[in-house]
């Protein structure tokens, strides 16, 4: 079935508010074809979210939230809930991301957490997945994403499901500069698409699977040519408005 495409920089821990805004403002008048053929969005640090949703107005580009905590309020010092990210703007939360799973200890019943309060507070997911060097090494990669995503997507109705985007993301190709190549990234999608399938039926048809591990403008198409490649979650190219641009096109 025809998926649109969905491209999304994730900003990681860059660009102050004056930054934000300046990016947003150069994807939206940059996008040309895109607009409206491939879904776009950013993920901007929590500090500049609201001013980089607020410069996005009215244009096609949409804002990610890159973390969540999955309570709705209280005690949890340095943490951000699903309803905040909304009233910032926020139309997606990234969840699961590789660097909050092995720098902050992230674990799977958390992502499974952190999704459903997305879901609640009317935001859609992106789940990230994907396996380390020693585990795809070992001959592990498949087993390892198979547990990702069924403990991170546990208990979702189709419905909720089919609001989901996973991320596919090798830890090892992660602002490396190693990319799988389409047939690795390909493999791991139909993969993919096969556990959704059990999860969800016929929903898993309509949810966007992502590659993301150094994506840039020169591999992108090939990459998103796959049947199974819906999209891209980009780290480093996602910072240069002429790269990311690039990227989005590469999508059409
Ligand atoms: O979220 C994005 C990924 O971590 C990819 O980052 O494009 O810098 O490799 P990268």
């Amino acid at each position: 079935m025809a998926r649109t495409k969905f491209v999304c920089g994730n900003w990681k821990m860059h660009k102050t508010v004056a930054e934000a805004v300046q990016l947003v403002k150069e994807l939206a008048a940059g996008l040309g074809d895109a607009a409206g053929k491939v879904q776009v969005a950013v993920a901007p640090p929590f500090t500049a979210l609201h001013a980089a949703a607020q410069a996005a107005a009215g244009s096609a580009v949409e804002v990610a939230g890159q973390d969540v905590h999955w309570e709705v309020q209280g005690a949890f010092t340095g943490e951000v809930s699903a309803a905040m990210l909304a009233e910032a703007g926020c139309r997606h939360g990234i969840v699961g991301h590789s660097e909050r799973r092995q720098l902050f200890g992230e674990t799977d019943e958390a992502v499974r957490r952190k999704a459903g309060a997305l879901l609640a507070a009317g935001l859609a997911p992106i789940v990230c997945v994907g396996e380390t060097l020693a585990e795809r090494e070992a001959g592990r990669t498949l087993e390892v994403v198979d547990r990702q995503v069924r403990q991170g997507l546990a208990g979702l109705d189709a419905g909720a499901l089919g609001r989901v985007t996973v991320a596919y993301e090798p830890v090892w190709a992660i602002g490396t500069g190693k990319t799988a190549t389409a047939a690795q990234a390909q493999e791991v999608h139909a993969a993919i698409r096969k556990i959704l399938r059990d999860l969800g039926g016929s929903v898993s048809d309509a949810i966007r699977i992502q590659y993301g591990g150094s994506v840039k403008p020169e591999n992108a198409q090939e990459l998103m040519s796959q049947p199974d490649v819906d999209g891209a979650l980009v780290g480093g190219a996602s910072l240069k408005a002429k790269d990311f641009l690039a990227i989005v096109k590469g999508a059409l």
